[in-house]
């Protein structure tokens, strides 16, 4: 049988500290402006509740939004296929759309994502994430632009916590930690 351990990659605080700074430099760029915040669930459910609480209301007229998509089976290795399993409710048309996820690995998802939405005639659409496996990106999607990015790029670790599951397990955890499995 495997024992699955975790080791602590981002804390708690850090993750805190570098929202806020992901925060201001939201409300610098939005200043005077509605933004719809595009929650990609399951994973950036935590991510966008804290950053979105982060920002300024007087400031950047934020809106939330969620859609659903999924590359991923059971495990840990990215499928070829996206679903979208739940798409976004707001009216998108002529609105700054930032689309909010946890992690972008081979960048399959948010491409996707992205290319949907555009078919909204958003006035703007931008990318932020939490995490990023530059490593891991399919050589078609090297070029994909992270326009807001929590934490500089990290190896290609597991990671889990904070929104990020394993078979939807650890989502809940307060940090980020890599995953790995002992004998
Ligand atoms: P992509 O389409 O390959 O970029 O996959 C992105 C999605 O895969 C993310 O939104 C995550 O849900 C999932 N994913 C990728 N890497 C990890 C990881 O290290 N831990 C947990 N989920 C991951
Ligand atoms: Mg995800």
């Amino acid at each position: 049988m495997k024992k699955e351990s975790i080791e602590v990659l981002f804390t708690a605080d850090e993750i805190s500290r570098n929202l806020d700074t992901l925060a201001r430099q939201i409300e610098n760029d939005y200043l005077g402006q509605e933004l719809v915040m595009v929650s990609v669930l399951t994973g950036s459910m935590m991510f966008v509740s804290d950053l979105a609480r982060k920002i300024d209301n007087n400031k950047v007229d934020v809106r939330i939004d969620i859609i659903s998509a999924s590359s991923y089976g059971l495990g840990t290795e990215s499928g070829d296929r996206v679903n979208i399993n739940l798409d976004t409710r707001e009216h998108l048309k002529g609105r700054n759309v930032m689309v909010v996820e946890d992690i972008v690995d081979t960048g399959k998802t948010l491409n996707f994502i992205t290319y949907l939405l555009k078919y909204h005639q958003p006035s703007s659409v931008k990318i932020c994430a939490l995490l990023n496996k530059p490593s891991r990106r399919d050589p078609a999607l090297k070029d994909l632009k992270i326009d807001y990015l929590a934490f500089p790029s990290i190896e290609d670790y597991f990671v889990v916590g904070y929104g990020l599951d394993c078979a939807q397990k650890y989502r809940n955890l307060p940090y980020v930690g890599i995953l790995s499995f002992e004998e």
